[in-house]
């Protein structure tokens, strides 16, 4: 079994100032795990209308809030709703300079939208993160455009690693169906907690004890395929005796239009929405 790693202290050398736009469940997230891996709060800056209590406190240990005059950052994260880029992007005048490299979290947000909307030559990343950064079990996709350099791309997988585990892909393109996987993908497994509840009551268990089966099987199989070792496939068949119970549902779950027909189907449809959506 894999052991939870600790926090590393890798952003305690971060070189410069480091502008979050947009403190919300996101980038509160973010900041929370910057935080816990050295970043000092006299090297963020935070942009945000409506400022949580914690960014309050932070203020007054050196976090500059919503400053008067922008200063030159290493980097500029960029955590608003997608729909307010156009009208939030402006405040990071100031803040970007040969050297910044601008990330962003926001869904659907193309590398062409940011270059159009930053300075000429910008390193971009555009990243999708999703929501188990809250407890800083996400995963996030990351792509960059040209001028992104090596140390620029290290630094963003640093930035993003405070939330979860990163991966790179090089084609844009697959923005969309990461973002129907792994960026819609927890709302898959609530459901799937929800119809195991529904499907329990149908089998005449209390709703109650139904709904607590359901999350604690759900939580505890995630936590399971997380510290093992082995596949998601592997520890399947290890609970599926040749003609048991589980053999008996996986029978209907693997048949044809069950679950990997049906899945395949809501993925390829979060892909189009996400293409749409992108224009
Ligand atoms: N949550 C997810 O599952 C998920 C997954 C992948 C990507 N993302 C992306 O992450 C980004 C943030 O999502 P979220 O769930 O954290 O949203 P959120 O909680 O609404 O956070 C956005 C924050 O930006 C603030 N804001 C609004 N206008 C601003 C401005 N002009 N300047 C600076 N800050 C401003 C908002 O303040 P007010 O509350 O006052 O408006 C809010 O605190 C989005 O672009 C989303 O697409 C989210």
């Amino acid at each position: 079994m894999k052991k939870p790693p600790a926090d590393p202290k890798t952003l305690a050398k971060f070189p410069g100032l480091l502008v979050l736009l947009g403190a919300g469940k996101m980038g509160q997230a973010m900041l929370d795990g910057w935080l816990a891996r050295g970043l000092g709060p006299g090297k963020i800056v935070v942009l945000e209308p409506q400022p949580s209590k914690t960014i309050k406190a932070l203020a007054r240990r050196g976090l500059k809030l919503n400053p008067d005059k922008p200063a030159h950052a290493a980097a500029i994260v960029i955590a608003v709703k997608p729909q307010i880029a156009p009208a939030a992007l402006p405040a990071l005048r100031g803040y970007t300079g040969k050297t910044t490299l601008a990330l962003s979290i926001m869904a659907g947000r193309t590398l062409r939208f940011l270059q159009d909307a930053l300075p000429p030559g910008t390193a971009i990343v555009r990243a999708m993160p999703n929501t188990p950064a809250a407890i800083g079990r996400g995963i996030t996709v990351a792509t960059g455009n040209a001028p992104v350099s090596a140390r620029q791309r290290k630094q963003a997988s640093a930035l993003l690693a405070a939330i979860g585990s990163v991966e790179w892909v090089r084609d844009e393109t697959l923005m969309d169906a990461v973002t129907a996987v792994s960026g819609s993908g927890p709302a898959y497994v609530f459901l799937l907690a929800e119809a195991m509840a529904q499907a329990g009551i149908a089998a005449g268990l209390p709703s109650e004890l139904a709904a607590r089966l359901a999350r604690e099987t759900v939580a505890g199989s995630g936590e399971l395929l997380h510290r093992s070792n082995l596949d998601a496939a592997t520890l399947r068949q290890n609970v599926t005796s040749p003609g048991g119970t589980t053999a008996a549902a996986l029978a209907v779950l693997m048949g044809p239009g069950g679950f990997d027909a049906l899945l395949t189907r809501a993925v390829a449809a979060a892909t189009r929405r996400s293409r749409e959506l992108a224009g």
